[in-house]
């Protein structure tokens, strides 16, 4: 209990989880009746039946399956703002004073929504948020892995408006990993870093279920600044060593790991390899509404597995901290 209590009020900040995944059972079935979309006929008929499912996710694209089916009751502007305002206030109680949130425009644009609409909703709510829960916040869009690299690019180049009005700040990449290797999109990473800005944050999920290999290429050829899960890095000495050196910040998801079987268990994840090492780590949620639990959920079972000191702790929370795409000044405010 009173972990519990020095947790949520630790400073926390999150790096990785999507606003798509935040979208809870209980509104997935409101808003398909509101929008007049209809299900698959085999999909789940009540958020009991469908807690349940994702109870059971059996991989990466098992997951990924339902999560595609979610989003796609999202249509209006007042949608995504209703979304990514529930996601803002759930993380003010669980004590987050940054967030960076991923979206996926290609899974909005593909069903004929704009661009606009998408990112004017979040932006909104993101507004909002820095208004009235004094939460900085921070969008980064993600390319989709198992769509074609000519659609990513036209993607991107429909988004420069957005990252030169300072609306969209970072690029990431998600979806399945295997078998579409990071080196497939080094052309849009180049066009992002060329064009978005200098500031520009550069991220990918890499070696969620892919090997260590794939961070390398990240790393190489996208030239991220730091890896989503990054889960498979202990398979490589090297790979640690440099994740060290050039301080890569690793943005793990303990309970999507658990629920997605990339792990059996929390307790199996390389943590004190990588304490050991001194390769930075965030702990996030991914897709809160997935898994079974926001940020300080995530914060609490890596408590309850590796029993952290205080020490240990301040050492994470300042990871988070120095690892954020903020300015030296908020840095220094939330430290
Ligand atoms: N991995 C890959 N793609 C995703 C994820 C993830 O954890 N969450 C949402 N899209
Ligand atoms: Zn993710």
């Amino acid at each position: 209990k009173e972990m519990h209590n020095f947790l949520k009020e630790l400073p926390k900040c999150e790096h990785h989880v999507h606003l798509e995944g935040t979208l809870e059972p209980d509104l997935l079935f409101p808003l398909a009746k509101r929008n007049k979309i209809e299900l698959p006929a085999d999909f789940p008929k009540t958020p009991e039946e469908l807690h349940i499912r994702y109870d059971n996710f059996e991989n990466l694209d098992d997951f990924l399956h339902f999560y595609y089916i979610g989003m796609g009751v999202l249509i209006t502007e007042q949608d995504f703002f209703d979304l990514a305002w529930s996601y803002f206030v759930k993380a003010k109680n669980d004590g987050v004073w940054h967030a960076e949130t991923f979206f996926d425009p290609q899974g909005h644009t593909e069903r004929g929504i704009k661009m606009e609409t998408v990112v004017n909703g979040f932006n909104r709510a993101a507004e909002k948020a820095q208004a009235e829960l004094g939460i900085s916040t921070k969008l980064i869009m993600c390319l989709l892995k198992h769509l074609p690299v000519p659609n990513g690019m036209e993607t991107l180049k429909a988004a420069t408006g957005f990252y030169k009005q300072g609306l969209i700040h970072g690029l990431g990449l998600d979806s399945s990993e295997l078998p579409f290797p990071p080196k497939l999109f080094t052309e849009c990473y180049s066009y992002a870093a060329e064009n978005f800005g200098e500031d520009v944050g550069l991220t990918a999920h890499a070696g969620e279920e892919g090997g260590p290999e794939y961070i390398t290429q990240t790393l190489d050829l996208l030239k991220a600044t730091r890896i989503d899960h990054g889960v498979n890095s202990y398979k490589d000495d090297a790979v640690m060593e440099r994740l060290a050196r050039e301080n890569v910040m690793l943005t793990l998801c303990p309970l999507s790991n658990v629920k997605l079987q990339v792990v059996e268990d929390v307790a199996e994840l390389p943590v004190m390899k990588w304490l050991e090492v001194g390769v930075p780590f965030s702990i996030n949620s991914d897709d809160p509404a997935y898994f079974g639990g926001y940020i300080l959920d995530n914060y609490v079972v890596m408590h309850t597995r590796f029993g952290f000191d205080l020490n240990t702790w301040g050492k994470i929370a300042k990871f988070g901290v120095d690892g954020s795409w903020i300015s030296s000044e908020r840095k220094k405010k939330i430290h």
